[in-house]
């Protein structure tokens, strides 16, 4: 692991935060309570941030989603008198995966500056295009599948049946797949965690070269604070699933039709992406406990003002 980068305020608040949760979270991984795994997570998660001196404001939480009670979308974390910083919460992307004992689930934090990320909690859904800096410039979430890969293969400089394009595995999705499949590219299953897919989309030399498909929106917008620190591409569109969603998009100024460019989802600026490796997965390891009850976390960290991402090792 590459010697580590001392890093200022807010990426050391998030990962303490992330860090506390995926600790919390490890004893209840494989237990099938897919509930208190997230609500230890969760638990962690607020209280690390609760004591630090920085001043954040919830806009991706747990609460739209999940109904959740803490984490909400609106709350106000640390004991900072201001409040610098939009914050993105996932204690646990992939809850079904921690009950269930399998990879892909992770805790994932992210902090902009005020007023970057963008905000339209009450929308479920969203379509998502996310490729890593080559795509910039390339790739079109108007065009088919078919020739957004044929354009993703020609700047790669590889054919399209070397290309590796991940897909979640949900029932809004299967079209998708077999679109990808028949323009020759290999899919990579995965069933649930769509954050770390996308950041790995996003990062040259992970394996996977796109993601494309519907997966959370509040998921979308923490992909995309890790996109704007690769400097990869990503596009999305809200995909709301009634007329409430809809209202709710347009009452906060978004058109279910706009095309979402990776500005509108989070400004440049400073932005930080933190995530932890709870069960194994492509960005991170599984949170490791030794006899002595002594926990290793692995942390990936992504923090414009630092070039490149960054793993560390946390012992909690
Ligand atoms: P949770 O861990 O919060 O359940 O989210 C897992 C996840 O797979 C996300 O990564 C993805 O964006 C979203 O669910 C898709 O939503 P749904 O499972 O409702 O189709």
């Amino acid at each position: 692991m590459a010697e580590e980068q001392a890093f200022s305020s807010p990426t050391v608040e998030l990962i303490e935060a992330c860090v506390a949760a995926a600790v919390a979270a490890h004893p209840l991984v494989g237990s099938g309570d897919k509930m208190a795994v997230d609500a230890v997570a969760v638990d962690a998660m607020r209280a690390s941030f609760n004591a630090f001196d920085f001043g954040g404001i919830v806009v991706i939480g747990e609460g739209a989603k999940d109904e959740a009670p803490m984490l909400f979308n609106g709350e106000v974390l640390g004991r900072g008198e201001t409040r610098d910083w939009d914050i993105a919460v996932d204690p646990i992307d992939g809850t079904r995966l921690a009950a269930e004992g399998v990879p892909g689930a992770v805790a994932v934090v992210a902090a902009s500056e005020f007023g970057s990320m963008m905000n339209c909690p009450d929308v479920y859904f969203m379509h998502k295009l996310v490729a890593g800096p080559a795509a910039r410039g390339v790739l079109d979430l108007d065009l088919s599948v078919a020739e957004n890969l044929h354009r993703l293969a020609k700047s790669l400089c590889k054919p399209i049946s070397e290309l590796t394009v991940a897909v979640i595995y949900k029932k809004m999705n299967y079209e998708l797949i077999e679109q990808v499949q028949a323009a020759g590219a290999r899919w990579h299953r995965f069933d649930e965690g769509d954050v770390a897919m996308a950041v790995a989309a996003a990062t040259p030399g992970s394996g996977i070269d796109l993601m494309i498909g519907i997966g959370g929106n509040p998921e979308g917008v923490l992909a995309a604070v890790a996109v704007q620190v690769l400097g990869g591409f990503m596009q999305g569109r809200l995909a709301p699933r009634n007329d409430a969603e809809v209202d709710s998009a347009l009452a906060r100024g978004y058109s279910p039709e706009q095309k979402l460019e990776l500005d509108d989802l989070v400004r440049p600026g400073r932005n930080v992406f933190v995530l932890a490796g709870v069960t194994s997965g492509v960005l991170a390891d599984e949170v490791n406990v030794d006899s002595d009850g002594v926990a290793r976390v692995e942390v990936f960290v992504l923090d414009s003002t630092i070039s490149g991402h960054q793993k560390v090792l946390r012992v909690a």
